[in-house]
């Protein structure tokens, strides 16, 4: 019989060896400068992009597995939760502790355990249950959600961040590239050639992380587990649970669904059809720079658009019946609606070549690298990597994504 629920304890080992060289999570909390944008950054991603304002912790029960260094975790207390910690590393407990005790928030830890999450139970049940950057490095992370999801309340909160396989994808090239040129998988092999290849993917994450360098390399490129987690398996594992799909970032709705509250609203929609997500999943496997940057041209017709629209109703008076000054032989209300859908229409064509093009980039640059990696020749590989313009370039895809539930039974 297949042995599928499994976990592994010799991977859970192995991934903490490899964290007991250099924790993954410890960021510069006592740089006050960093501090500050630290907290601006999380309020930011609970409020605007997850809809959770800081309140919605107020007194509130958290279980965090896998809480690293307790970075996070510092933010939840002084936002008025209570926690439990569950984490393996027993270097990282031991700096939580520090942190706890030099923020004065001893007393909002009810308790830490130096414990894999398998191994984890509870007779307590949680408001919101938390799993950051955890599940992905485990055998079996179906098995780690169905441990986490056991401890929720009814109506309770679940926040995943994991990397979903499409966004995974392009650093699980790297991987598997490093993999291919290794003549070992001896970390200081890994080491070397992640900087020879992918220099510029750590630069950036060091640029805009507050990581140092050996730390991003331990959590991404010699950590015998990371891998990609398939978004319409989530929803399995949600549906199992009872629990609905609340939010994410960056989000897998479809842009600009107008079902009315009668039918599927935005995330009813995306529990009855996960598959819909594709169209956000084009972007997570792309993604090479910021949206703002890429539709540049897209931002300056919308503008425009918005100006051919205001000077329609203006003009035509259609938004105001009432005007009694309306000439109707004066305005030519077929041309100006004409030539405003005209204008609609580029827009959309022209997002949808952009997209169009980045795909066929991608799907190029993708064949060249399989050919020049024939070579085994690391040099040859280098070059024809700076070359390109979209795979490996930037985020490398979306580097992680965010996705909320709540229990419904
Ligand atoms: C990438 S770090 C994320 C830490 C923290 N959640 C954060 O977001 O900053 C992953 C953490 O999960 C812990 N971890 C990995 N596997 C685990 C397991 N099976 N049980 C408990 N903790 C685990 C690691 O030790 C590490 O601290």
């Amino acid at each position: 019989m297949k042995k599928l629920n499994l976990r592994s304890k010799k991977i859970e080992q192995e991934v903490l060896k490899n964290y007991k060289i250099n924790s993954p999570s410890k960021l510069p909390l006592e740089n006050k400068k960093y501090f500050k944008e630290y907290i601006l950054k999380r309020e930011k991603l609970f409020r605007d992009c997850l809809k959770l304002p800081k309140e919605v912790f107020k007194n509130k029960k958290i279980l965090d597995f896998g809480s690293g260094t307790g970075e996070h975790d510092i933010l939840y207390a002084q936002w008025g939760g209570k926690l439990d910690l569950v984490e393996i590393n027993p270097i990282s407990v031991n700096q939580t502790k520090k942190y706890f005790k030099i923020f004065k928030l001893d007393k909002k830890i009810n308790k830490i355990s130096n414990t894999s999450i398998f191994d984890y139970s509870s007779k307590q049940k949680y408001d919101i249950v938390i799993s950051e950057g955890v599940l992905h490095h485990t055998n079996n992370p179906k098995l780690g959600f169905d441990k986490l999801i056991k401890n929720l309340k009814k109506d309770g909160f679940c926040i995943l961040q994991l990397a979903f396989d499409y966004s995974h994808f392009q650093r699980s090239l790297h991987r598997y590239i490093i993999n291919y040129l290794s003549i070992n998988n001896s970390s200081s092999n890994v080491v070397k050639i992640c900087n020879k290849l992918f220099s510029e993917t750590i630069n950036r994450a060091l640029k805009f992380g507050g990581r140092s360098k050996k730390q991003i390399i331990y959590d991404f490129y010699t950590n015998p587990k990371h891998k990609g987690i398939n978004l319409g398996d989530i929803f399995k594992w949600f549906k199992k649970n009872n629990v609905k799909y609340y939010s994410s970032y960056p989000s897998i709705e479809p842009e600009g669904l107008i079902n009315g509250l009668h039918t599927n609203v935005a995330n009813e929609f995306i529990n009855s059809f996960p598959s819909m997500t594709v169209f956000q999943s084009i972007n997570f496997l792309l993604a090479s720079m910021n949206d703002e940057m890429y539709f540049k041209k897209i931002i300056k017709d919308s503008q425009k658009n918005a100006k051919m629209w205001s000077k329609f109703m203006k003009n035509s008076n259609l938004g105001d019946f009432e005007n009694k000054k309306y000439n109707f032989k004066k305005y030519n209300l077929n041309k100006n609606l004409n030539d405003y859908l005209n204008n609609l229409e580029k827009i959309l064509r022209n997002r949808n070549d952009l997209q169009i093009k980045s795909i066929k980039i991608f799907t190029q640059e993708f064949n060249k690298l399989n050919k020049v990696l024939l070579t085994k020749d690391i040099n040859k590989i280098k070059l024809t990597i700076n070359q390109f313009k979209l795979l490996f370039k930037g985020y490398n895809g979306v580097p992680s994504n965010y996705i909320v539930g709540y229990k419904t039974k």
